[in-house]
């Protein structure tokens, strides 16, 4: 058997803050994690460009992506591994957001929940609509999904806020692939459960826009006092306390041991005082976050050292984005003149080999359709719920052929004996030039 190819997992960090004990436990832990599982392909990087449509300030800015970019190496990532990269280190990327944006429906990005949640609160008071909504605000799903389409990402961590932004990214991907041929992978979210669930000081979930954050590098000091000004109730030593609901104990099980966390639960019940069981947390994160506070200053002190690292971090990334540029650009007709026949017309041009292509139609569900390098149609599908589906049904006919499909006529439109017999052929064509590239 050939080895698997490795999984794509991407993900970005906007740079707009200092970062916290949320985005270690959402974002940096499991990305280093999987970092080190070797089926796993990492790009991660470091969403600065993003960055430029929440804040106006350079210096905060660029005091946060140092900060980040430390904070991620401190933590494990092992950046010969990985690809780490500044985002703005690939002009490739803005590029890519103008081919898309020209594929992409401008009422998708109405829908946007960080753009509706703008209007919905201009409209509320009585404003225009977009005052002071940015370009940049409102078309901020098309960079992230030239960042994910880039690289051809099949995973994409990220916290329930943002799978919108993957939706749409796939919707992007599959109207290019059905525009100018199959060049995007469709990209899947992943959540990583915790992300949701790490509160902050007042008992909301962690987050700068709240202000209730915990530094993940602050000094052990001033570690400790914010742990202390955890929200509590108030019940005294020696009653027993709640762990639903309770933030502290929230907090404390994304750190500790399933052993741990059920020590802690104990004590709990036999009720422990709020500064003993405050005690027990600030040692618990000290415990994992000390031995990384020595490299995080090292790297902070050090910027030309990180400089260097993303330097090389992009340059590897671009060994992908600029072969992959120049094939969009040709894709869409951005090429030399002297260069092949001047087809006339995008339908003609992808159809040199055949492919399947996936849509969405109007009725809101998702097809496939095989079509052979004359362009005609050799397999229609049926609608499928979710791109996910019609996906896994094409993977299917690919690697395992016509036979392994259950229940045929729900899946397909009705096949002639022409017909299989020329899926069969189209099915070989596409296996050979799958080897041949
Ligand atoms: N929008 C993401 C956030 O704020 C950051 C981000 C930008 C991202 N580009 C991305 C995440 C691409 C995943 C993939 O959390």
């Amino acid at each position: 058997m050939t080895s698997l190819p490795r999984t794509r997992v991407l993900t970005g960090i906007t740079t707009t803050g200092t970062p916290h004990l949320g985005n270690y436990v959402g974002a940096i832990r499991p990305t280093v994690q999987a970092s080190r599982n070797s089926q796993t392909d990492g790009f991660y990087f470091l969403a600065d460009y993003h960055a430029l449509i929440k804040c106006d300030e350079p210096a905060r800015i660029q005091r946060s992506t140092l900060e980040i970019a430390a904070s991620w190496i401190a933590s494990g990532l092992d950046t010969d591994k990985v690809t780490f990269y500044r985002q703005s280190d690939i002009p490739e990327i803005p590029e890519l957001t103008w081919l898309l944006t020209c594929v992409t429906g401008k009422g998708l990005l109405n829908r946007a929940h960080a753009y509706k949640a703008a209007v919905d609160k201009n409209n509320a008071a009585g404003h225009d609509p977009d005052s002071d909504v940015t370009a940049g605000l409102f078309m901020y799903p098309v960079l992230m999904g030239a960042d994910i389409l880039m690289f051809k990402a099949h995973k994409v961590p990220v916290g329930r806020d943002q799978i919108q932004h993957i939706e749409m990214a796939r919707d992007m991907a599959s109207s290019f692939n059905h525009l100018y041929g199959e060049h995007f992978v469709l990209p899947e979210a992943v959540i990583e459960e915790s992300v949701a669930l790490l509160p902050g000081l007042d008992g909301r979930k962690m987050s700068k826009s709240y202000d209730n954050t915990i530094p993940l590098f602050a000094p052990t000091a001033q570690l400790k006092k914010q742990i202390a000004g955890i929200v509590t109730d108030s019940k005294a030593p020696g009653e027993s306390k709640a762990t639903e609901g309770s933030a502290l104990f929230q907090i404390y099980q994304a750190f500790a041991s399933a052993d741990e966390t059920a020590a802690l639960a104990k004590a709990y019940a036999d009720g422990i005082g709020w500064g003993d069981a405050k005690q027990m947390l600030f040692e618990r994160i000290d415990r994992e976050v000390a031995p990384m506070r020595e490299q995080y200053q090292a790297l902070i002190n050090n910027p030309a050292q990180l400089d260097h690292i993303l330097q090389a971090g992009a340059d590897k990334a671009r060994q992908m984005a600029v072969p992959f540029i120049r094939e969009l650009r040709h894709a869409v007709g951005l090429r030399a003149l002297s260069s092949g026949v001047a087809t006339s017309s995008a339908k003609e041009a992808k159809t040199a080999v055949p492919s399947f292509k996936q849509y969405r139609e109007k009725d809101g569900q998702f097809y496939f359709k095989l079509v052979n390098e004359q362009g005609q149609l050799i397999l229609q599908s049926r609608g499928f719920a979710s791109p996910k589906e019609a996906g896994q049904t094409i993977a299917r006919l690919q690697t395992e052929g016509l036979d392994s499909l259950p229940d045929l006529s729900s899946l397909l439109e009705p096949l002639t004996a022409e017909d299989v017999l020329n899926l069969t052929t189209t099915l070989s064509k596409i296996k050979n030039s799958q080897k041949s590239t």
